[in-house]
């Protein structure tokens, strides 16, 4: 179920290269390798696109294709076979595995590229191609086209436009076919394990490194090549940093901890937040905060259904939000005009949700034109996650209420007639978490 089979892959192009018509031509780059220490990379990862049309995983890879092309609508470029390498990196596809079993109909050696892709381009008016990148593919492309072009005497033709192949390509991975929402689904549900085993690991004196191993231990373990984002644990005032990746603090009774954390499982990620007490019991200025955030996650999630504008989703978090903030006094009512004025900023200060898939924040627009959001539809998925953060000097915010920082965050697959919350498996309702916390240690 996890390895999309190949003929997905055929397909995929097949929908993409109809899409880009003929006398087209596209080209699509791996991510470069990146250098961690001395000789040692980061963990590599297949470009999302290009992993979305070849299921190819090696880097040093170029896709090219040529829609209507009679002899070779797809080629590709790889690194050669080379045993030497093979017995420290593992196999490599090369030429002939890349015929063989990735749908290419012509394959070269990455060396080959600077002397092939005139060629490829020729003849062909426009090129799909995502500049700014990679700086190196860049180059190489440009080069390839200004030689195109300088052959344009001898009367081939170059290609005229230069078109970015997201407007076409993110829009349909925007749509999830029912095998692409199985495999989301596996992925969000080892997240929401992972989410489980840290609630039920957390007590007073341990360290947020030791939740982010216990997560991570439950992604891998559930089939996870690595979490799709760097894992967040944020305890105390830590949880009002929305990025804090360093994980780097002892958990002390009396605070909450917050958990933002997803496995990446076949290439599609979970991205689940949660927000506990680290000693079980919430008190009762975070349990009032808690169930605002709640209570406001929920109202966006019951409206999630076909024909919804996207932006009424972040609308809505934000109209209860405030309301529940003026209430208590945090914020200068009244509630409409801290929404007009954006006074609430100060507390939320990011958005709702985005949509969910090859990549965490994954890709479609967001708006069918400037300044018209485009409504949900069945397919898509998306995340909801809003929070409050009152850091411990929180200006105008009272005493009781400084240092809370909360968040939680499901992930929402738009069905025919509402939505399904794929993140479920995660407990979130107050009872739930506080029964779970601390009973495993
Ligand atoms: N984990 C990143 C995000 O929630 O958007
Ligand atoms: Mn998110
Ligand atoms: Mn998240």
């Amino acid at each position: 179920m996890l390895e999309p089979a190949k003929d997905v892959f055929a397909d995929r192009r097949r929908r993409f290269m109809e899409r880009m018509g003929d006398r087209s031509v596209a080209v699509f780059c791996s991510a470069p390798e990146v250098v961690r220490s001395n000789d040692s990379h980061f963990d590599f990862r297949q470009n999302s696109d290009l992993w979305y049309l070849t299921g190819f995983e090696e880097p040093d890879t170029v896709l090219v294709l040529i829609p209507g092309h009679d002899k070779h609508p797809v080629v590709m470029f790889v690194r050669k076979r080379d045993k030497d390498r093979e017995v420290w990196d593992g196999p490599r596809a090369g030429v002939e595995g890349a015929k063989e079993r990735y749908g290419a109909n012509e394959a070269f050696l990455v060396e080959e590229l600077d002397a092939k892709l005139p060629e490829l381009l020729e003849g062909r008016d426009r090129l799909f191609y995502g500049l700014g990148l990679y700086a190196d593919r860049d180059r190489r492309v440009i080069h390839a086209l200004t030689r195109v072009r300088a052959s344009a005497r001898r009367g081939k033709r170059a290609p005229r436009e230069i078109v970015d192949p997201s407007y076409v390509l993110h829009e349909m991975r925007l749509f999830k076919t029912p095998a692409e929402v199985d495999t989301l689904r596996r992925a969000v549900e080892v997240s929401a394990d992972g989410h489980v085993r840290a609630m039920q690991t957390t007590r007073p004196g341990r360290g947020e490194w030791e939740l982010q191993a216990e997560v991570e231990y439950v992604f891998k373990r559930g089939g996870a090549k690595a979490p799709g984002y760097t894992t967040i644990v944020g305890s105390g005032a830590n949880a009002c940093i929305l990025h804090y990746v360093q994980n780097s603090r002892q958990m002390e009774a009396g605070e909450l901890v917050l958990v933002d954390a997803g496995a990446e499982v076949g290439y599609y990620t979970g991205d689940i937040t949660r927000t506990w007490p680290v000693s079980g019991t919430f008190t009762g200025p975070q349990r009032e905060i808690y169930d605002l955030v709640l209570r406001s996650q929920q109202e966006v999630i019951a409206m999630s259904k076909p024909g919804v504008p996207w932006t009424a989703l972040h609308e809505k978090a934000v109209e209860v939000l405030t309301q529940g903030m003026v209430d208590r006094g945090i914020l200068a009512g009244p509630v409409p005009k801290a929404i007009e004025e954006k006074t609430f900023r100060a507390w939320y200060m990011h958005s709702t949700g985005h949509w969910l898939g090859i990549d965490v924040h994954d890709v479609g627009s967001y708006y069918d034109a400037p300044e018209e959001a485009r409504t949900l539809q069945p397919g898509m998925v998306f995340t909801v996650e809003p929070g409050l953060y009152f850091a411990p000097d929180a200006p105008g915010v009272p005493e009781r209420y400084k240092g809370i920082g909360i968040r939680i965050e499901d992930d929402i697959l738009v069905t025919a007639t509402g939505h399904d919350v794929l993140s479920k498996g995660a407990p979130k309702e107050p009872h739930e978490i506080e029964a779970l916390v601390g009973t495993a240690v």
